[in-house]
């Protein structure tokens, strides 16, 4: 399972890059305002230091305009993704893309069907905005369940990426219904990774580590010792 980070701030993606979990971003116009800079320059900052797939989205709402935004954010990434909305004119554009070769992620898909008219467009990410369908009372996870059975049915290669993720759970449903990536904002991953009992495990370990004689310092000294025969 890869797992994205869902943000434009370079910050973070750095902080993820340093703990060896980022296999690839997403970013949206929202994220990409957030930053208070322009679009070329956070752009340019994040294909500067991430080797994975980079979604970026296109503003127009027409398919020329799509397929013209689409190439020219192409040309300045191979890893660049072009994030298309579902919409009617969406769906024409993923289909030309798809066939120059583009990688084109879906954006706002809230149904199975919606995931399968992206699938037979060519696209090569549908991302299913879970928490924005808990948000209005449906179960977003259910449809990512639905869209895994469709595409495995009939063998689409389209990777599904578990979007709009609001809690550690969603993450955990995405990897148990087999989705291929979730994108998650970093403040889930940190929280993902605590654990009061690990926190509390810890504390106890270095609390009885004190009543050890000697502690650390035997083996570290034997290891330098080494390291000087070597070097010699
Ligand atoms: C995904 O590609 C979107 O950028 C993102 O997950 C949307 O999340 P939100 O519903 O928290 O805005």
């Amino acid at each position: 399972m890869k797992f994205f980070l869902d943000t434009a701030l370079i910050t973070e993606i750095k902080d993820a890059l340093d703990l060896g979990m980022l296999d690839g971003v997403t970013t949206n116009p929202s994220l990409v305002a957030k930053t208070g800079k322009s679009f070329r320059e956070v752009i340019d900052e994040i294909l500067a230091i991430v080797p994975g797939p980079v979604s970026l989205e296109v503003t127009a709402t027409d398919c020329a305009g799509m397929l013209r935004e689409g190439r020219e954010l192409r040309k300045l990434g191979k890893n660049v993704v072009v994030k298309i909305p579902l919409i009617k004119e969406g769906l024409k554009a993923t289909k030309v893309l798809a066939s120059e070769g583009t990688p084109v992620n879906v954006t706002l898909c809230f149904s199975a069907t919606q995931a399968l008219l992206a699938a037979k467009a060519g696209a090569a990410y549908i991302s299913p905005f879970v928490g924005r369908l808990d948000d209005r009372g449906h179960e977003g996870m259910a449809i990512v369940s639905e869209i895994r059975k469709i595409y495995d049915n009939y063998a689409f290669p389209t990777e599904i990426l578990v979007a709009s993720v609001r809690h550690p759970l969603h993450v955990r449903d995405a990897g148990i219904m087999g989705a291929d990536v979730a994108t998650i904002p970093w403040k889930i991953l940190e929280d993902m990774i605590k654990h009061p009992l690990t926190d509390l495990g810890l504390e106890q370990f270095l609390k009885d580590w004190q009543k050890v004689p000697g502690g650390m310092s035997a083996v570290l000294a034997t290891q330098s010792k080494q390291e000087a025969v070597r070097a010699r």
